[in-house]
């Protein structure tokens, strides 16, 4: 069969395979910047500094990585098949700048599929792979998109057509540089299938945004995380037996240590600690895999136990916790962070003693941090 006849529908055209590329251009933009930001978040460079304020932020750049992320599915799905019959064009290549283009279309093409099946297989915590998902997600994003920036510019003339009305019949000499389609849909037939489409990816986000937005919790049926489910009504990514820490550990031989660039170093145990002068705070854990859920949690502030150490106001502190293995065993609390009056060592979630899998006896909780930034289980604050 001739590819042109395999291709009949005539929603194979430019003017939808444009509208589509620009939904998907806003798209992976926000959601690049957004998983940029949470990268220099947890690795920040020299230059970066992240504020304590406002406490939520890091939950709704998060938040919106995840739901862009999941809302660019239906995108995708929808302008591959609009420009299906561009891959069989004839001659495949025709210079060395459309070689260019075409080859960036595998990087774009296959980084897109990768960056949305991996997301969406993390926001599920199902890693049917070997690699390290957050290192591989993060250099895929910049290969995709580099591909992205180039699709971009060798279709730049036919998008500015498209927006501005002035594109060519199919049928005409004259066609704008990179029109491979020459589908040409009724505007009623285009309206009916782009409206599909954006309905497709409205239903998505509606189905899933409830693992972050309370309200919309009932509707989201297809979220990976219910915010409202857990222990002490808060939902747990590690528990206590996943990073082996076992009620020995957190028994009455417990001791908070203080130590590093400090005046007195400080070994507490947890009465002493619970003597000291407490406060609550109502902060979100705001995780990477895009749920939050917020809970108001009691304890010392770092920076009283800071003073008490007699330690810098300006420290950066290091956290060390009881669980054994893992990658996030230790953070680092910046001087920002560590200085804010609700970064709390808590002790308490919700008026009762943490639960283990939410860090018995002690955890960091601080505003705007990702969840997994704050350290449970914390046995010792190092200053550096
Ligand atoms: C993840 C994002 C994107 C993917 C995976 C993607 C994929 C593709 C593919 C495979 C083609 C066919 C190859 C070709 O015509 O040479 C194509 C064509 C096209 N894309 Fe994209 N694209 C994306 C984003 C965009 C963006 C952001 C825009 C506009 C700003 C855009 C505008 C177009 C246009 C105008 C065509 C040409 C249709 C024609 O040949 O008549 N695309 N895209």
């Amino acid at each position: 069969m001739a590819v042109a006849e395999r291709y009949s529908s005539d929603l194979h055209e430019t003017r939808s395979a444009a509208l589509l590329g620009l939904a998907l251009g806003v798209a992976f933009t926000i959601c690049f910047a957004t998983g940029l930001l949470s990268h220099l978040v947890q690795h920040p460079p020299g230059w970066f500094t992240w504020p304590s304020r406002p406490a939520g932020l890091y939950r709704v750049t998060q938040g919106l990585h995840v739901a862009t992320g999941l809302a660019s599915i239906p995108l995708l799905v929808a302008k591959l098949w609009v420009v299906a019959p561009a891959f069989w064009t004839t001659p495949p290549v025709r210079n060395v700048t459309h070689a260019v283009e075409r080859a960036m279309l595998f990087p774009l093409v296959g980084g897109s599929a990768f960056l949305l099946v991996s997301g969406t297989f993390n926001t599920f915590q199902f890693y049917p792979w070997d690699f390290f998902f957050t290192r591989a997600h993060y250099g895929v994003a910049w290969i995709t998109v580099g591909a992205l920036v180039v699709h971009i510019a060798a279709k730049a003339a036919l998008t500015r057509a498209t927006v501005t009305g002035r594109l060519p019949d199919p049928d005409a000499e004259a066609q704008p540089v990179g029109r491979e389609l020459v589908g040409r849909a009724e505007p009623t037939e285009r309206r009916r299938f782009l409206g599909g489409v954006a309905a497709v990816s409205g239903v998505v986000t509606l189905a899933t945004v409830g693992q972050t937005l309370r309200p919309l919790r009932a509707v989201s049926v297809l979220a990976p995380r219910d915010p409202a489910v857990g222990p002490q009504g808060l939902p747990v990514n590690k528990t206590a037996r996943a990073a082996r820490v076992t009620p020995e550990l957190t028994g009455d031989d417990y001791r908070l240590r203080v130590t590093g660039r400090v005046g007195r170093p400080l070994e507490l145990t947890l009465a002493e600690l619970a003597a000291l002068p407490q406060r609550t705070a109502t902060l979100p854990i705001a995780c990477v895999e895009g749920w939050s859920a917020s809970g108001t949690w009691r304890g010392v502030p770092l920076r009283d136990l800071l003073e008490l150490a007699d330690a810098a106001p300006d420290a950066e502190v290091q956290l060390e916790s009881l669980q054994t293995g893992g990658l996030y065993r230790r953070s680092i609390v910046s001087a920002t962070h560590a200085a804010d009056r609700d970064t709390l060592l808590a002790l308490t979630l919700g008026g009762e003693p943490l639960h283990l899998d939410h860090g018995y006896p002690l955890r960091l909780i601080g505003p705007n941090r990702p969840g997994v930034m704050q350290t449970k289980w914390v046995t010792e604050v190092r200053v550096l």
